[in-house]
């Protein structure tokens, strides 16, 4: 691959508006130090560093990031109701196969802790035996939020830094808005063709060619010179690791995005590349690494092709309205005449509504059925 620092296509030269504490500019003057010494980073490494450098990464060293006084919203921090929907369908895959008397909810991604709270609050009330069977896991590589959620969930959790670290049990991964935060590349047109683009360095982070975008560019149609837009690979290899924790296995993910031919659309010219501060969108990912969040949407087609790769069968694919509004009849029945329903309500309306969060949200739960798939 053509690695030219030179021969940047776009910039964002002197782009430290707000000038960041110690911490960003030291993993600043490492990515800058790194691309010199090395020549350009591929994005995807770069947004690694940027979110998960175990110092200095946006997700390693701060807290309170999801919520009111952070810098996103996620479905749980819409309030308790969203767990509650979710303990509601864990129990019923307990049910389904077959009231084993140990199981596991696995949680990826599960952040300060709360979505677990939420869940490990409601699946008494719902039914006492999955309760007492459950293992809640979350698999969590970073140590600074590994210590967040045991602060919050004591000894209620079993917290493991991967998931091989886990003897099998039958049991459903959960994940809320993790895919969105996978690392990705980001790659252009050039009209007859795909270059990937990566970060050079000069007196600021830059986008720079990297050379012919190659395999990464496999699923993608043809577009003017210009389109931008990510790939995200390793799918495949990242399912692949929860298997060994779960047999049988079910995964439920829940995230924004779009199947394949909606992600590359021939409007979406900039990509969905974003960055969230303060509950501000931007759109310059190379400003100031490891002071905001970075995501991308996910492309859901590649995830079912992922989860086919690994032995395993999509079930359900759906915007999150459709899905939380069929986990909720019974508790929607269950309010009827009630008066002091109105906040749990209105949480619902949030979640479900398709002007809010309801079409916002896709969710893609897959099984894989026999035991064997999942040594
Ligand atoms: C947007 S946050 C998730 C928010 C949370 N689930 C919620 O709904 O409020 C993304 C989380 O995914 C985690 N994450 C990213 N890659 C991961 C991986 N390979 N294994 C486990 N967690 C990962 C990050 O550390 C971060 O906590």
């Amino acid at each position: 691959m053509e690695k030219n620092a030179d021969n940047q296509v776009a910039g964002s030269r002197g782009a430290y508006r707000d000038r960041p504490p110690e911490a960003i500019a030291g993993l600043s003057e490492r990515l800058a130090r790194e691309i010199r010494e090395n020549g350009p980073l591929g994005f995807d490494r770069f947004m690694a560093a940027a979110l998960y450098d175990p110092q200095h990464g946006y997700y390693a060293g701060r807290r309170g990031q999801v919520g009111r006084a952070g810098d996103f919203f996620t479905s749980v921090s819409v309030g308790p109701l969203f767990g509650h929907l979710l303990a509601r369908h864990l129990v019923a895959f307990w049910e389904e196969i077959g009231r084993p008397e140990r199981w596991r909810i696995l949680e990826v991604g599960a952040h300060e802790g709360q979505l677990a709270a939420d869940i490990l609050a409601a699946l008494p009330e719902l039914d006492a035996t999955a309760a007492g069977a459950v293992e809640h896991a979350i698999v969590e590589p970073l140590p600074s939020l590994a210590a967040a959620q045991r602060e919050r969930l004591g000894e209620r959790v079993t917290i493991v830094g991967a998931p091989g670290d886990l003897d099998p049990l039958p049991g459903m991964l959960i994940a809320n808005e993790v895919l969105d935060a996978l690392p990705c590349h980001l790659v252009e047109s050039t009209g007859d063709g795909w270059i990937e683009l990566g970060v050079g360095f000069d007196d600021g982070f830059q986008w720079v060619p990297l050379g012919p975008a190659g395999e990464l560019a496999e699923n993608l149609p043809r577009r003017p010179a210009g389109y931008r837009t990510e790939v995200r690979r390793g799918l495949d290899e990242f399912l692949r690791g929860f298997l060994p924790a779960l047999a049988p296995c079910r995964m439920l993910w829940i995230d924004y995005g779009y199947e394949r031919d909606d992600y590359y659309a021939e409007g979406r010219v900039e990509g969905t590349l974003r960055t969230f501060s303060r509950h501000r969108a931007g759109d310059d990912p190379l400003d100031a690494p490891g002071s905001r969040d970075i995501s991308a949407h996910v492309d859901f087609t590649s995830l079912r092709e992922a989860t086919e790769a690994s032995g395993g069968e999509v079930m359900r694919f759906e915007n999150q309205g459709r899905f939380l509004t069929k986990i909720a009849r019974p508790w929607l029945l269950s309010l009827e005449g009630r008066t002091d329903a109105a906040r749990s309500l209105r949480q619902f309306q949030t979640l479900t509504h398709p002007g809010q969060l309801g079409s916002r949200f896709h969710v893609m739960e897959a099984a894989w059925r026999t035991a064997p798939l999942c040594e």
